[in-house]
């Protein structure tokens, strides 16, 4: 064994590698820190000094990041291409994807790499504002317009004028204010609730769904002429299951993001750990793999992320889910730990399986039979398949 104990420093993506020189290197009395990339390793070398690195000539995808988007899958590079391409025009984009996979920071990288980045980006959500409020929100109001409307009050088209406006679910929008929207993009001006003037506004909107909104124009629910002028530039952001190349890559930045703020030394991720990540679906995407790092972070009591620490949560799921597969609803695994909404979600959509083959896809007939309305059940039933899309 080697008597000298000095630091060595080793840089490579590939684990097997890092897990290998770690144990040679250990074994002839060194002390060993291991990096999977270079931004680890300058960490590294800013908290202390080595005798030597040992880097890997070439790390894996070489600068995996697009702003704050991260991942070199085929699929996220296409997406990056094209906002290269279309940033800089005042085309409008409509971004849709599964919940969770990242749509709202691919339309701030669209904002961030426009002329127009020095200017506001306004975030709204459709579904989050009352029917009540949501006119006066998007386009204002004078005094005295309504009850309560006790001063002048500037919208939020008229906040992002110069910048950029996200409509996040846009498929949420009302009628109402579908045909008021289509107003302001082809006339590109807005006129304030109880007002008469017209107040031009140059904005670019950028919209998102996790629905398919096609469909929704289908079945009569949002506009087509509207989704035509939203939807010049689509984009469509592949579900994490799709693109599982980007799990080590996601993985690895929680666990540096995470150990960062709640400063502890968690430098790696175990191979078994890594491997448990890549079977699983993701149904709920990145958003879902962020917060399965953040606890296992925050539960971790070694440098390095074991399976033990990954499993509180997804072993649940899947033996839940699998017992809901099974329809077995058996009050005794409550003890254990249960999933209610789960539970309650499957019965639904039982329900609604056998409403519709009864009414033999009749969606009118089949609400009928459940007692509810059209928009209900149609609402449902989106939700039944975007999870049964999700399982698949
Ligand atoms: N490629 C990515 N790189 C880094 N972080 C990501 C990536 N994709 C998503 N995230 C993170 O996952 C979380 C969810 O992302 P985001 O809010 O953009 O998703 P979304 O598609 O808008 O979801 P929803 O439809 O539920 O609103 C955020 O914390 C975001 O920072
Ligand atoms: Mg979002």
């Amino acid at each position: 064994m080697n008597t000298c104990s000095a630091n060595i420093l080793v840089v490579d993506d590939e684990l097997s590698m890092r897990e290998l020189l770690d144990v040679m290197l250990t074994q002839e009395g060194y002390g060993v820190s291991l990096a999977s990339n270079g931004k680890q390793a300058l960490k590294f070398i800013e908290k202390k000094s080595f005798d030597m690195i040992l880097c890997d000539i070439r790390l894996e995808g070489g600068l995996p990041h697009f702003g704050k988007i991260i991942g070199d899958s085929s699929g996220m590079v296409r997406i990056y291409d094209l906002i290269r391409q279309i940033a800089n025009t005042k085309t409008n984009v409509l971004i849709s994807g599964e919940s969770g996979t990242g749509k709202e920071l691919i339309a701030r990288a669209i904002h961030d790499l426009s002329d127009r980045k020095d200017n506001p980006f306004v975030v709204v959500n459709c579904a989050g504002i009352p029917e009540t409020l949501i006119e006066s929100e998007f386009f204002g109001h004078v005094r005295g317009s309504f009850t309560g409307a006790v001063s002048d009050k500037k919208g939020l088209f008229e906040a992002a004028h110069q910048g950029t406006i996200f409509l996040d679910e846009i498929g949420e929008l009302t009628p109402m204010l579908q045909v008021k929207l289509l107003r302001v993009v082809q006339e590109t001006s807005v006129k304030p609730v109880g007002g008469t003037a017209e107040i031009p506004v140059d904005v670019r909107i950028v919209s998102a769904t996790n629905k398919k909104l096609e469909n929704e124009v289908i079945d009569g629910n949002f506009r087509e002429d509207l989704f035509f002028r939203l939807n010049v530039i689509p984009i469509k952001v592949p579900p994490l299951r799709d693109r599982s190349g980007d799990i080590t890559l996601l993985a690895n930045h929680f666990i540096e993001k995470y150990s960062a703020k709640m400063n502890k030394d968690i430098s790696r991720i175990s191979s078994y750990a890594l491997n448990f990540l890549n079977q699983y679906t993701f149904p709920g995407n990145v958003r879902e793999l962020e917060n399965l790092i953040e606890r296992s972070v925050a539960l971790s009591s070694t440098n390095i992320i074991l399976p033990e620490s990954l499993t509180i949560s997804t072993h649940k799921r899947r033996r839940w889910i699998e017992g809901i597969k099974e329809k077995r609803f058996d009050l005794e695994d409550v003890d254990k730990g249960v999933d209610l909404d789960e539970i309650l979600f499957s019965i639904e959509g039982a329900y609604l399986k056998k409403a519709m083959e009864i009414s033999g896809g009749n969606k009118s007939r089949a609400a009928e039979l459940l007692g509810m309305n059209l928009r209900s059940i149609r609402y449902r039933l989106g939700k039944q398949e975007d999870s049964d899309g999700k399982a698949s």
